[in-house]
Protein backbone atom coordinates (compact mmCIF):
# COMPACT_ATOMS: atom_id res chain seq x y z
CA UNK A 1 0.00 0.00 0.00
CA UNK A 2 1.30 3.61 -0.46
CA UNK A 3 1.15 6.50 1.61
CA UNK A 4 -1.24 9.11 1.32
CA UNK A 5 0.79 12.89 0.40
CA UNK A 6 -2.46 14.72 1.39
CA UNK A 7 -2.83 14.52 5.73
CA UNK A 8 -5.70 12.45 6.85
CA UNK A 9 -7.75 15.21 8.63
CA UNK A 10 -8.00 17.44 5.40
CA UNK A 11 -9.52 14.27 3.31
CA UNK A 12 -12.52 13.02 5.98
CA UNK A 13 -15.82 12.72 4.14
CA UNK A 14 -19.37 11.70 4.88
CA UNK A 15 -20.84 7.97 3.96
CA UNK A 16 -22.16 7.66 0.63
CA UNK A 17 -25.05 5.32 1.84
CA UNK A 18 -27.61 5.51 4.31
CA UNK A 19 -26.80 2.62 6.64
CA UNK A 20 -28.82 0.98 9.33
CA UNK A 21 -26.65 0.86 12.44
CA UNK A 22 -24.49 3.16 10.48
CA UNK A 23 -22.14 4.50 13.07
CA UNK A 24 -22.30 8.69 12.62
CA UNK A 25 -24.22 9.44 15.78
CA UNK A 26 -21.68 7.58 17.91
CA UNK A 27 -18.22 9.27 16.37
CA UNK A 28 -17.60 11.35 18.51
CA UNK A 29 -17.04 8.45 21.47
CA UNK A 30 -15.16 6.68 18.96
CA UNK A 31 -13.15 9.40 18.20
CA UNK A 32 -12.24 9.95 21.80
CA UNK A 33 -11.61 6.70 22.38
CA UNK A 34 -8.69 6.21 19.86
CA UNK A 35 -5.52 4.25 20.37
CA UNK A 36 -3.00 7.09 20.75
CA UNK A 37 -0.20 7.19 17.96
CA UNK A 38 2.32 5.38 20.22
CA UNK A 39 0.07 2.21 20.09
CA UNK A 40 -0.96 2.55 16.99
CA UNK A 41 1.91 2.80 14.49
CA UNK A 42 0.57 0.29 11.97
CA UNK A 43 -2.48 0.00 9.84
CA UNK A 44 -6.33 -0.11 9.70
CA UNK A 45 -8.46 -2.29 9.69
CA UNK A 46 -12.44 -2.09 9.51
CA UNK A 47 -13.95 -6.07 8.75
CA UNK A 48 -17.38 -5.01 9.46
CA UNK A 49 -17.21 -1.58 7.36
CA UNK A 50 -21.56 -0.90 6.57
CA UNK A 51 -21.85 2.43 5.63
CA UNK A 52 -18.00 2.64 6.67
CA UNK A 53 -18.87 5.86 8.44
CA UNK A 54 -15.62 5.63 10.89
CA UNK A 55 -13.63 4.86 7.67
CA UNK A 56 -14.45 8.25 6.08
CA UNK A 57 -14.22 10.22 9.07
CA UNK A 58 -10.40 9.55 9.79
CA UNK A 59 -8.84 8.49 6.22
CA UNK A 60 -6.14 6.46 7.49
CA UNK A 61 -2.75 6.08 5.44
CA UNK A 62 -3.14 2.26 5.28
CA UNK A 63 -6.37 0.79 5.32
CA UNK A 64 -8.21 -2.56 4.90
CA UNK A 65 -12.22 -2.55 4.27
CA UNK A 66 -14.34 -5.42 3.50
CA UNK A 67 -17.93 -7.14 4.56
CA UNK A 68 -20.01 -10.09 3.99
CA UNK A 69 -21.85 -8.23 1.75
CA UNK A 70 -21.37 -8.42 -1.81
CA UNK A 71 -22.92 -5.90 -3.02
CA UNK A 72 -21.18 -3.09 -0.64
CA UNK A 73 -17.92 -4.39 -1.29
CA UNK A 74 -18.26 -3.76 -5.20
CA UNK A 75 -19.61 -0.63 -4.39
CA UNK A 76 -16.50 0.57 -2.72
CA UNK A 77 -13.92 -0.86 -5.41
CA UNK A 78 -16.06 1.15 -7.94
CA UNK A 79 -16.13 4.03 -6.10
CA UNK A 80 -12.30 3.50 -5.71
CA UNK A 81 -11.79 2.63 -9.38
CA UNK A 82 -13.69 4.51 -11.61
CA UNK A 83 -15.98 7.14 -9.51
CA UNK A 84 -16.34 9.14 -12.78
CA UNK A 85 -17.91 6.33 -15.11
CA UNK A 86 -20.32 5.76 -11.78
CA UNK A 87 -21.59 9.35 -11.54
CA UNK A 88 -22.35 8.78 -15.44
CA UNK A 89 -24.02 5.69 -14.94
CA UNK A 90 -26.24 7.22 -11.96
CA UNK A 91 -27.51 9.67 -14.12
CA UNK A 92 -30.06 7.44 -16.21
CA UNK A 93 -31.89 6.72 -12.77
CA UNK A 94 -35.67 7.84 -12.16
CA UNK A 95 -37.08 8.04 -8.79
CA UNK A 96 -40.57 6.25 -9.62
CA UNK A 97 -42.32 3.06 -7.82
CA UNK A 98 -42.43 0.79 -11.03
CA UNK A 99 -38.35 1.73 -12.31
CA UNK A 100 -37.59 1.08 -8.33
CA UNK A 101 -39.12 -2.22 -8.41
CA UNK A 102 -37.72 -3.34 -12.02
CA UNK A 103 -34.40 -2.25 -11.00
CA UNK A 104 -34.65 -3.95 -7.68
CA UNK A 105 -35.90 -7.11 -9.99
CA UNK A 106 -32.58 -7.50 -11.58
CA UNK A 107 -29.99 -10.10 -10.47
CA UNK A 108 -27.39 -7.90 -9.71
CA UNK A 109 -24.48 -10.60 -11.38
CA UNK A 110 -25.79 -10.18 -14.70
CA UNK A 111 -24.93 -6.01 -14.73
CA UNK A 112 -21.94 -4.70 -16.03
CA UNK A 113 -19.64 -3.73 -12.60
CA UNK A 114 -20.46 -0.07 -12.86
CA UNK A 115 -24.34 -0.93 -13.64
CA UNK A 116 -24.03 -3.15 -10.57
CA UNK A 117 -22.48 -0.23 -8.61
CA UNK A 118 -24.68 2.19 -9.40
CA UNK A 119 -27.88 -0.17 -8.68
CA UNK A 120 -26.73 -0.57 -5.26
CA UNK A 121 -26.96 3.39 -5.02
CA UNK A 122 -30.08 3.84 -6.29
CA UNK A 123 -31.96 1.50 -4.04
CA UNK A 124 -30.60 2.58 -0.61
CA UNK A 125 -31.46 6.05 -1.61
CA UNK A 126 -35.01 5.24 -2.87
CA UNK A 127 -36.15 2.33 -0.97
CA UNK A 128 -37.89 2.62 2.63
CA UNK A 129 -35.15 3.90 5.39
CA UNK A 130 -32.31 2.89 3.43
CA UNK A 131 -32.39 -0.62 4.85
CA UNK A 132 -30.66 -3.34 3.61
CA UNK A 133 -32.40 -6.89 3.38
CA UNK A 134 -32.32 -9.94 1.14
CA UNK A 135 -34.47 -13.13 0.90
CA UNK A 136 -33.21 -16.31 1.15
CA UNK A 137 -32.29 -16.72 -2.70
CA UNK A 138 -30.20 -13.48 -2.10
CA UNK A 139 -32.17 -11.14 -3.86
CA UNK A 140 -32.97 -7.71 -2.28
CA UNK A 141 -36.28 -6.81 -1.01
CA UNK A 142 -36.72 -3.93 0.96
CA UNK A 143 -40.16 -1.78 -0.56
CA UNK A 144 -40.23 1.35 -2.27
CA UNK A 145 -39.41 4.67 -0.02
CA UNK A 146 -41.37 7.76 1.05
CA UNK A 147 -38.83 10.61 -0.25
CA UNK A 148 -39.80 13.21 -2.01
CA UNK A 149 -36.88 14.25 -4.03
CA UNK A 150 -34.12 12.07 -3.12
CA UNK A 151 -30.47 12.48 -4.42
CA UNK A 152 -29.58 10.13 -6.80
CA UNK A 153 -26.51 11.09 -7.48
CA UNK A 154 -24.45 12.43 -4.56
CA UNK A 155 -21.69 13.83 -6.64
CA UNK A 156 -19.55 15.67 -4.18
CA UNK A 157 -19.81 13.18 -1.79
CA UNK A 158 -18.98 10.01 -4.49
CA UNK A 159 -15.52 11.94 -5.19
CA UNK A 160 -14.50 12.53 -1.93
CA UNK A 161 -15.10 9.19 -1.12
CA UNK A 162 -12.92 7.93 -4.15
CA UNK A 163 -10.31 10.00 -2.79
CA UNK A 164 -10.63 8.64 0.71
CA UNK A 165 -10.41 5.33 -1.04
CA UNK A 166 -7.38 5.47 -2.91
CA UNK A 167 -4.86 2.47 -2.35
CA UNK A 168 -7.54 1.24 -0.26
CA UNK A 169 -7.83 -2.50 0.03
CA UNK A 170 -11.10 -3.95 -0.17
CA UNK A 171 -12.66 -7.30 0.26
CA UNK A 172 -15.86 -9.55 0.37
CA UNK A 173 -15.54 -12.07 3.55
CA UNK A 174 -15.53 -13.18 7.15
CA UNK A 175 -14.39 -11.16 9.92
CA UNK A 176 -12.20 -13.48 11.29
CA UNK A 177 -10.38 -14.27 7.31
CA UNK A 178 -10.19 -10.25 7.20
CA UNK A 179 -7.87 -9.73 10.07
CA UNK A 180 -5.80 -13.35 10.26
CA UNK A 181 -2.61 -10.71 8.99
CA UNK A 182 -3.36 -7.94 11.25
CA UNK A 183 0.10 -7.57 13.07
CA UNK A 184 1.33 -5.52 16.27
CA UNK A 185 0.99 -1.62 15.81
CA UNK A 186 -2.35 -2.36 13.63
CA UNK A 187 -5.97 -0.72 15.00
CA UNK A 188 -8.97 -3.14 14.21
CA UNK A 189 -12.79 -1.48 14.70
CA UNK A 190 -15.30 -3.76 15.02
CA UNK A 191 -18.99 -2.81 14.33
CA UNK A 192 -20.85 -6.17 14.10
CA UNK A 193 -24.32 -7.02 13.77
CA UNK A 194 -25.57 -5.77 17.11
CA UNK A 195 -26.41 -8.48 19.87
CA UNK A 196 -30.77 -7.69 20.26
CA UNK A 197 -31.78 -5.78 22.88
CA UNK A 198 -34.49 -8.48 23.96
CA UNK A 199 -32.89 -11.75 22.53
CA UNK A 200 -35.33 -13.33 19.59
CA UNK A 201 -35.54 -17.09 18.47
CA UNK A 202 -33.80 -15.83 14.94
CA UNK A 203 -30.70 -14.73 17.23
CA UNK A 204 -30.71 -17.42 20.07
CA UNK A 205 -30.90 -20.38 17.11
CA UNK A 206 -28.03 -19.88 15.15
CA UNK A 207 -29.03 -21.93 12.33
CA UNK A 208 -31.33 -18.93 11.39
CA UNK A 209 -29.69 -16.16 12.16
CA UNK A 210 -26.30 -15.32 10.15
CA UNK A 211 -25.20 -13.77 13.15
CA UNK A 212 -26.36 -15.11 16.27
CA UNK A 213 -24.70 -16.20 19.75
CA UNK A 214 -22.08 -18.33 18.22
CA UNK A 215 -20.71 -15.61 15.85
CA UNK A 216 -20.76 -13.38 18.55
CA UNK A 217 -18.94 -15.42 21.03
CA UNK A 218 -16.28 -16.23 17.84
CA UNK A 219 -15.94 -12.56 17.66
CA UNK A 220 -15.08 -12.07 21.46
CA UNK A 221 -12.38 -14.41 20.77
CA UNK A 222 -10.76 -13.01 17.86
CA UNK A 223 -10.84 -9.90 19.62
CA UNK A 224 -8.63 -11.41 22.66
CA UNK A 225 -6.78 -13.35 20.95
CA UNK A 226 -6.02 -10.01 18.51
CA UNK A 227 -5.39 -8.39 21.98
CA UNK A 228 -2.44 -11.42 22.67
CA UNK A 229 -0.55 -10.37 19.13
CA UNK A 230 -0.16 -6.57 20.23
CA UNK A 231 -3.11 -5.50 18.00
CA UNK A 232 -5.52 -2.75 19.23
CA UNK A 233 -8.99 -3.07 18.96
CA UNK A 234 -12.09 -1.26 19.70
CA UNK A 235 -15.64 -2.82 19.27
CA UNK A 236 -19.34 -1.30 19.09
CA UNK A 237 -22.37 -3.79 20.40
CA UNK A 238 -25.56 -2.86 22.48
CA UNK A 239 -25.34 -2.62 25.96
CA UNK A 240 -26.77 -6.34 27.18
CA UNK A 241 -25.36 -9.19 29.38
CA UNK A 242 -23.82 -11.19 27.10
CA UNK A 243 -21.70 -8.70 25.68
CA UNK A 244 -21.02 -7.70 28.89
CA UNK A 245 -20.45 -11.02 29.71
CA UNK A 246 -18.29 -12.00 26.75
CA UNK A 247 -15.78 -9.31 26.84
CA UNK A 248 -15.46 -9.27 30.25
CA UNK A 249 -11.73 -8.51 31.24
CA UNK A 250 -11.42 -5.94 28.55
CA UNK A 251 -12.28 -1.82 28.81
CA UNK A 252 -16.05 -1.97 28.96
CA UNK A 253 -17.04 1.91 28.56
CA UNK A 254 -21.46 2.51 28.49
CA UNK A 255 -22.25 5.12 26.08
CA UNK A 256 -26.04 6.50 24.96
CA UNK A 257 -26.43 6.84 21.65
CA UNK A 258 -29.59 7.72 19.65
CA UNK A 259 -30.91 5.20 17.37
CA UNK A 260 -30.81 6.11 13.27
CA UNK A 261 -33.48 3.64 12.54
CA UNK A 262 -36.77 3.32 14.75
CA UNK A 263 -38.84 -0.14 14.31
CA UNK A 264 -41.60 0.71 17.22
CA UNK A 265 -43.01 4.13 16.16
CA UNK A 266 -42.16 5.69 18.90
CA UNK A 267 -39.43 7.84 16.54
CA UNK A 268 -35.59 8.24 17.78
CA UNK A 269 -34.70 6.97 20.91
CA UNK A 270 -31.50 6.66 22.82
CA UNK A 271 -30.20 3.19 23.14
CA UNK A 272 -27.25 1.84 25.01
CA UNK A 273 -24.72 1.09 23.35
CA UNK A 274 -20.86 -0.10 24.60
CA UNK A 275 -17.37 0.40 23.29
CA UNK A 276 -14.83 -2.21 24.05
CA UNK A 277 -11.27 -1.81 24.42
CA UNK A 278 -8.73 -4.05 24.40
CA UNK A 279 -6.30 -1.36 25.16
CA UNK A 280 -5.78 1.30 28.05
C1 LIG B 1 -23.67 -2.85 12.04
S1 LIG B 1 -23.28 -3.08 10.36
C2 LIG B 1 -21.88 -2.10 10.27
C3 LIG B 1 -22.18 -0.62 10.33
C4 LIG B 1 -21.03 0.24 9.81
N1 LIG B 1 -19.79 0.08 10.53
C5 LIG B 1 -21.40 1.71 9.71
O1 LIG B 1 -20.78 2.57 10.29
O2 LIG B 1 -22.35 1.99 9.00
C6 LIG B 1 -22.74 -4.74 10.31
C7 LIG B 1 -22.14 -5.21 9.01
O3 LIG B 1 -21.63 -6.53 9.22
C8 LIG B 1 -21.73 -7.26 8.01
N2 LIG B 1 -21.58 -8.69 8.36
C9 LIG B 1 -22.52 -9.56 8.83
N3 LIG B 1 -21.94 -10.77 9.10
C10 LIG B 1 -20.62 -10.66 8.79
C11 LIG B 1 -19.50 -11.53 8.87
N4 LIG B 1 -19.61 -12.80 9.32
N5 LIG B 1 -18.27 -11.07 8.50
C12 LIG B 1 -18.14 -9.80 8.03
N6 LIG B 1 -19.17 -8.92 7.93
C13 LIG B 1 -20.39 -9.34 8.32
C14 LIG B 1 -23.06 -6.82 7.43
O4 LIG B 1 -23.08 -7.03 6.03
C15 LIG B 1 -23.10 -5.33 7.84
O5 LIG B 1 -22.62 -4.52 6.79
Amino acid sequence: MVLREVPRESRSCEPVLKWAGGKARLLPEIVKRLPSRKLWTGGYFEPFVGGAAVFFHLVPAHARLSDWNPELVHLYTVIRDDVEGLIADLGRHMHDRTYYYAVRAIDPETLSPIERASRTIFLNRTCFNGLYRVNQRGLFNVPFGKYDNPTLCPTDRLRAAARALEGVSIAQGDFEAAVAEAKRGDFVYFDPPYVPLTPTASFTNYTSSSFGVEAQRRLAQVFTDLGKRGVRCLLSNSDTPLVRELYAGHHIDGVLAPRAISRDGEGRKAVGEVLVRNYA
